[in-house]
């Protein structure tokens, strides 16, 4: 154990050097987390509303011969400019921070052939699909530096918002904290048949935290609870100039540990249609919604009520000082525009959690981390950390069971991710979950002390996969298992 934590730190060390600015220096680089609160004094986000938000731009395919989009990736060391007039050295899916929009159709076969330009190992995964498992992004199957790797997604699947990131083994919460995440939304017919906002009123983002150095550039320690500077697809705290109308906005939580807690300002609810899986049923009204990493929710908001020339913040009350993360973007109504969208008052169809298939097995899953303290904190699944090779849970090819998944930290939150599948939500502390987490899950939170209880069906394919808090952070820490489904 503690030698494979003495492997983990001097990788994380040496891997950050590369991307320090011309005269940084490892010792910077390797610097432990600030234990006060240092940028207390400073603006608490230096550079608020002064950039423009931009919107990720969409792939092209390079051939859709065949009925197969087939798209290439570079992934390669760039510059960003996330803090104004700063060029921070990030990692990134062809250059952009944070990645490009890969779009795909239920029922398309969709290659992407990934070039590895960077000097250290990727993995690159795609969160909330059912792939097939040479084509998951397993942590221990990652490609070379100088090396290619083709991604085959069958998109056997219903629509949903999905994202691909980094998962290459003690690397993938550094590089998807130094840019390596990109969305792939996944269409069909139920989707495409709805008056939501589409084209340019339907808009990703993603949201994050990051630390800065003096240099403006991006410090990575595992477990930073100083990342105090809120991004919005990948600027400081950005302005985004909207039409008077409804916009649908895909928000995904991209950050390595920090939970949001969502709202606007003039009070009036978001309109989530849309979680991990896809639609909602029905539309929920969340005067604030929560998403911890790795979580998604489409949300519509009207700006029709407001005239020209307001501006509208959105909140973040989720933990944290609010004079720093207090805020993650800002919504300015500058022009008019025709509005014929709507949102229906049914979304989509699932089946009730009483008609699902019956389960054959029910498990207990506990998670787990150090929080006496100590510099090294170990992440633990049912009392064992990650071990490559190591099958810790083995299920049956079609079957559904129930998970009890079980926060037994008494101060850490955590969530729970699984390959592979969507999930339900059955309860939540013994109770309904709520109605925003009644659709699609991949991705749920388990605060302290909390139980969830998931109904997971293990259809799509054969094959080893991983499960994992996705504060990846904690998963770094070693708080993922190995799934064989067989
Ligand atoms: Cu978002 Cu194991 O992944
Ligand atoms: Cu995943
Ligand atoms: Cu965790």
């Amino acid at each position: 154990m503690i030698s494979r934590r003495r492997v983990l730190s001097g990788t994380l060390a040496a891997a950050a050097v590369p991307f320090l600015a011309p005269g940084g220096s490892l010792a910077r680089a390797a610097e432990p987390p600030h234990r006060a609160a240092p940028h207390r004094a400073r603006a608490a986000a230096p550079g608020a509303f002064t950039m423009a938000m931009p919107v990720p731009p969409v792939l092209r395919p390079t051939s859709s011969a065949g009925g197969v989009d087939y798209y290439e990736v570079t992934v390669r060391r760039a510059t960003a400019e996330i803090l104004p007039g700063t060029a921070t050295h990030v990692l990134t899916y062809d250059g952009h921070f944070p990645g490009p929009v890969i779009r795909a159709r239920s029922g398309r076969r969709l290659l992407v052939r990934h070039h590895n330009d960077l000097d250290r190992p990727v993995a690159v995964h795609l969160h909330g699909a059912s792939a097939p498992p040479e084509c998951d992004g397993n942590p221990m199957d990652a490609f070379a530096p100088g090396t290619s790797r083709t991604y085959i997604y069958p998109n056997r699947q219903p629509h949903a918002s999905l994202w691909f990131h980094d998962h290459a083994h003690h690397l993938e919460a550094e590089h998807v904290y130094r840019g390596l995440s990109g969305t792939y939304l996944l269409t069909d017919e139920i989707e495409e048949r709805l008056p939501l906002p589409r084209g340019r009123y339907d808009v990703p983002v993603t949201i994050r935290d990051a630390r800065f150095d003096e240099h403006g550039q991006l410090a990575y320690a595992l477990g930073d609870r100083n990342r105090t500077t809120v991004l919005a697809n990948g600027r400081v705290t950005p302005y985004f100039e909207v039409a008077a109308r409804k916009y649908r906005f895909r928000l995904l939580n991209g950050a390595n540990l920090r939970t949001f807690s969502l709202s606007l300002s003039d009070g009036t609810p978001l309109i989530q249609v849309a979680s991990d899986g896809g639609l909602l049923e029905r539309p929920v009204p969340l005067p604030v919604l929560t998403l911890s990493p790795g979580e998604r929710a489409d949300v519509v908001i009207d700006f029709s009520r407001h005239p020209i020339g307001t501006r509208l913040v959105l909140r973040n009350t989720g933990p944290g000082l609010p004079e720093q993360t207090g805020q993650v973007l800002r919504f300015d109504v500058t022009h008019t525009a025709a509005d014929p969208s709507s949102v229906p008052r049914v979304l989509r169809a699932l089946p009730p959690v009483t008609a699902l298939p019956a389960a054959s097995v029910t498990r207990d899953i506990a998670l787990a981390m150090d929080e006496d303290g100590r510099p090294e904190p170990r992440g633990f699944i049912n009392g064992r950390t990650y071990e490559p090779g190591r099958i810790d849970t083995t299920v049956g090819f079609g079957t559904s069971e129930i998970w009890n998944v079980t926060n037994t930290n008494a101060r850490a939150p955590h969530n729970f991710h699984l390959h592979l599948v969507q999930f339900r939500v059955l309860e939540r502390g013994g109770r309904p979950p709520a109605p925003a987490e009644t659709g699609l899950k991949d991705t749920v939170r388990v605060m302290p002390g909390e139980t969830v209880r998931l109904h997971i069906t293990f259809d799509g394919y054969r094959g080893d996969y991983v499960y994992h808090c996705h504060m990846l952070d904690h998963s770094a820490m070693g708080m993922m298992a190995n799934l064989r489904v067989r």
